[in-house]
């Protein structure tokens, strides 16, 4: 039985997983980050923590009768390196805000239309490519010394394996990458005054990159990419949610993109095809604190959702946005903000927590309905913390107005990656033969008849007006 790692270099920690290949977890390892926050909106974390995290990792999982190893880890950062491969100054990361100039920089050079013709997308303050012009805008002598530009997995794969390469999901979160053709847009990076070779070759996800000690390292994926592939949504047809930190609706596509909005991302896919996604930025991350909030840091989840189950479905006319860190879908918006609305007397802490729930499961249809006008899907899977909340699959289900479908392993993005080093690994001939051989439903909760439509339309005519108050009052 063949036994494959796949590593994930997260935003909180490295984690490393060991499956065989019915999917079943051998072994599991993880080593925690810290993350700079030196600057309001800024995010940055040292790439030499990663390292160490990783090696940590593959050390207590150990190598023996290992046959792959799969990377994935947070999109969009930015490892700059020297010429001899040293880190020049700590990674800007995903979440860090600083370049809104930049992006305007992007847009203005390449022309907004001929960016999103090119790359799929708009270019949003997350992506790589805006921070290496905020390098050369606010850090020249450093800027000079970079030979280099790699994505946080992909200098983990250099320092494991002496290879260079970005697969081609998480090389879509760049902000330069051509995803009709798969592979950098030169045109954009000298419309830019970048030296394309500041980027490592683009490879397919689950394409062999080299081998660490002999074992064969797979291209790997971004992380929601590498996580999609756990829920299975590796064909059209199959929408998958991950209730994390953040909230990603993502749905796999066969033909080239078609960029249709700024908040739908319209990135390459693992398996030669394409995948559209929204990413809401505050999902488990508002529940958490929400929780920590009204219930204080060493309360439960038990308190939590048991106070929010008594709450009526609705919370009685409480609505709640969940923009805590801005947000990028259903809106793009770096300056949304959170709001309640709605409070009266009668408002308990258990109304705050199931509004709380409730508005990030309305703010998730909203993301589908931008991906899929006017269509409902069959049925959703779902990953992530949330999905052990039953809770919240209920509500989940009851907004969606369909099924939803929880996995016998859910393990995230490592799971996914595992996969990919499966394939480029031989175990496997396609990404779908290997989610075929490791992928189980567990759980479906249908829909319990409860209608949410009136509350998800309050909800969806909330924030244009809040959008129009701050704009007058900012
Ligand atoms: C995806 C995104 C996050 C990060 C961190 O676009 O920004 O999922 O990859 O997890």
């Amino acid at each position: 039985m063949a036994r494959l790692i796949g590593l994930d270099v997260g935003t909180s920690g490295t984690k490393a997983i060991l499956i065989d290949e019915t999917g079943a977890v051998l072994k599991s390892a993880a080593s925690a980050h810290t993350l700079e926050v030196t600057q309001p909106g800024w995010a940055e974390q040292d790439p030499r923590q990663w390292r160490h995290a990783a090696f940590d990792c593959l050390e207590q999982i150990g190598l023996n009768d290992v046959d792959a190893i799969g990377l994935t880890g947070q999109m969009h950062g930015s490892v700059f390196l020297d010429k001899n491969g040293e880190v020049v100054r700590p990674a800007l990361l995903w979440c860090d805000q600083r370049t809104v100039q930049e992006c305007s920089e992007i847009e203005s050079a390449v022309g907004a239309e001929r960016l999103r013709n090119i790359t799929g997308n708009p270019a949003l303050t997350g992506f790589q490519l805006p921070k290496t012009l905020w390098l050369r805008n606010n850090e020249l002598s450093r800027f000079q010394q970079v030979e280099r530009v790699l994505l946080p997995k992909d200098y983990i794969r250099k320092e494991l394996t002496g290879v260079e390469a970005a697969d081609v999901s998480d090389a879509s979160g760049v902000g330069c990458l051509n995803v009709r053709e798969r592979n950098w847009s030169t045109e954009v990076l000298l419309d830019l005054e970048l030296d394309p070779r500041l980027l490592p070759p683009v490879v397919e996800s689950a394409e062999q990159t080299g081998a660490h000690q002999g074992i064969p390292v797979a291209g790997g994926g971004g992380d929601q990419a590498a996580a999609a592939i756990g829920t299975g949504a590796v064909t059209p047809g199959l929408v998958s949610i991950s209730l994390g930190t953040s909230g990603v609706v993502f749905e796999a596509n066969d033909g080239p993109p078609a960029y249709k909005t700024d908040a739908v991302h319209e990135f390459c896919h693992t398996n030669g095809r394409w995948h559209r996604m929204g990413v809401m930025l505050s999902c488990g991350g508002a529940v958490r604190w929400a929780r920590d909030t009204f219930f204080g840091e060493d309360a439960g989840w038990d308190d939590f959702n048991c106070e929010a189950e008594r709450a009526p479905a609705g919370s009685e006319g409480v609505l709640f946005l969940p923009h805590l860190t801005g947000e990028r879908c259903p809106y793009v918006d770096p300056s949304a903000r959170g709001v309640f609305e709605g409070l009266s007397l009668a408002s308990g802490r258990g109304h705050l927590a199931r509004a709380v729930i409730e508005g990030v499961c309305f703010g998730l249809a909203e993301c589908l309905e931008l991906m899929n006008p006017g269509q409902k899907p069959d049925v959703v899977r779902v990953n992530g913390g949330g999905a052990s909340s039953a809770l919240w699959l209920q509500i989940l289900s009851d907004v969606m107005g369909c099924p939803v479908e929880t996995l016998e392993t859910d393990e995230g993005p490592a799971f996914g990656a595992a996969i990919l080093g499966g394939v480029a690994g031989g175990v496997w001939s396609s990404v779908s033969e290997g989610v075929e051989a490791a992928v189980r439903v567990k759980k479906t909760i249908n829909p319990s008849g409860q209608d949410y439509s009136l509350a998800l339309e309050r909800h969806r005519s909330l924030y244009p007006v809040l959008a129009r108050w701050r704009g007058a009052n900012s």
